[in-house]
């Protein structure tokens, strides 16, 4: 556990303002503390036109900070206030987590009732705006560019699920969740903010309607929080990165709405380079494009086990570990999302099951809690949406 009783006393506990904390905190972290004024000056006291974007923490501003510096930086909404001490742990554990493939957290304001991120700003934004993004981009994503991506990405979960200890799971894979550096190198974002949330708000239940083609069936359905759960969303993420679009495109003609579905059709029948993005020049290496698809199919197998470890996922891409002889049954498919509904979480209805009772299984205190969701295909049950850790996935 993460705590520093020498410095959380009772006194900074009571304390609300960056003085109270400001002099001990800076003297053994590597994270700024900003107060409240210096971010409001770097934004133009929050100027909509700083705005670049808005997430289930809250919202995102770009930001110049005094010696020129531009940052990121993330206003937390009010519902994830948590008190001083808490959320100084939290942002101790997460500013000591540094890869190159993840984003760097800068510091943070604690200031009243203001709970701020400051991150290292990425030039080309997110992979949801740029390639699976609707609008115009100028980026061109070339085979050689979207391999480094995708490496670079299953670089910086194998860090977070098997280098740092206790072991990290993100929980929110997923394309805008990938920022990518001025030389388009992919960063992670948002590792560790779901401790920033108090047990009783929902970030992924309340936005699971966007997300949910990234969650784990056993998640989605079950609650059932692990490393395989990220594996999976990886493994989306490949597909997408790969073909050019988006997991889910309800404006397309049934049967072609589900990238992952038609993966796995497309593999049954020896053809998956159809689904690689015809955008590619013919410099594109297609038996590669292919591998990474075949990859992304084991990486999303229904049983959490078939999954390889994020560190054999990095093999694979690399060529290092051949997938050619390795056996690929059906992913795990939540392909009609409209099955999936969230319900009142005071489910007693015969039938209805509480994912924390698997005795092999226990569940986290910062659990995601009073969501319900139900899905004819899995099993028909409904489940309460808790996410449950295994102790050794
Ligand atoms: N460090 C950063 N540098 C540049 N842009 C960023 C940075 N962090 C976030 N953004 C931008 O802000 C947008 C919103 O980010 P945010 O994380 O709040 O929401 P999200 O990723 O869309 O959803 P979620 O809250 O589920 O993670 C991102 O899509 C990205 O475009
Ligand atoms: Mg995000």
């Amino acid at each position: 556990m993460h705590c520093f009783p020498f410095l959380f006393g009772k006194r900074a506990e009571s304390a609300v303002t960056t003085s109270d904390v400001d002099e001990e905190f800076a003297a053994v972290q590597n994270v700024k503390l900003y107060t409240y004024k210096e971010l409001r000056d770097a934004t133009d006291d929050f100027c909509p036109t700083n705005k670049i974007g808005e997430g289930g923490f809250g919202s995102v501003y770009r930001a110049k900070l005094k010696h020129g510096k531009i940052a990121a930086i993330k206003v937390l909404s009010a519902e994830s206030q948590q008190g001083v001490n808490e959320f100084l742990t939290e942002i101790k554990v997460i500013s000591d987590i540094q890869h190159e493939n993840l984003v760097k957290l800068l510091g943070c304001c604690v200031e009243g009732k203001h709970r701020i991120l400051v991150y290292n700003y990425m030039e080309n934004n997110s992979l949801a705006q740029t390639l699976l993004g609707s609008g115009m981009c100028n980026i061109g994503f070339d085979w050689q560019i979207r391999s480094r991506i995708c490496i670079g990405i299953a670089c910086g979960l194998a860090f977070l699920h098997e280098e740092v200890h206790p072991h990290i799971v993100h929980r929110d894979i997923k394309a805008s969740n990938i920022l990518l550096d001025k030389d388009l190198a992919p960063k992670i974002s948002d590792f560790g903010l779901a401790k920033l949330m108090p047990a009783n708000v929902t970030h992924v239940s309340t936005r699971v309607a966007g997300t949910l083609g990234y969650l784990a069936p056993e998640y989605a359905v079950r609650g059932q929080l692990t490393r395989r759960a990220d594996i999976y969303s990886f493994g989306v993420l490949l597909v997408e990165i790969v073909s050019g679009r988006n997991n889910t495109n309800k404006r397309l003609p049934i049967g072609e709405r589900y990238l992952l579905e038609r993966t796995w059709e497309y593999y049954q029948r020896g053809e998956l380079v159809v689904l690689v993005d015809q955008s590619l020049d013919s410099k594109c290496d297609l038996d590669e494009a292919c591998r990474f698809l075949k990859i992304g199919l084991l990486c999303t197998q229904d049983a959490p086990k078939l999954r390889p470890i994020m560190s054999t996922v990095v093999k694979m891409l690399t060529g290092e570990i051949s997938v050619d002889e390795t056996k690929i049954t059906a992913p795990g498919l939540i392909s009609d999302l409209c099955d999936l509904k969230v319900r009142d979480s005071h489910d007693d209805r015969p039938g209805a099951k509480t994912a924390s009772s698997d005795p092999n299984i226990f569940s986290s205190s910062d659990s995601v809690k009073n969501s319900t969701f139900s899905s004819r295909e899995s099993t028909g049950a409904t489940f309460n949406f808790t996410p449950v850790y295994e102790r050794s996935v």
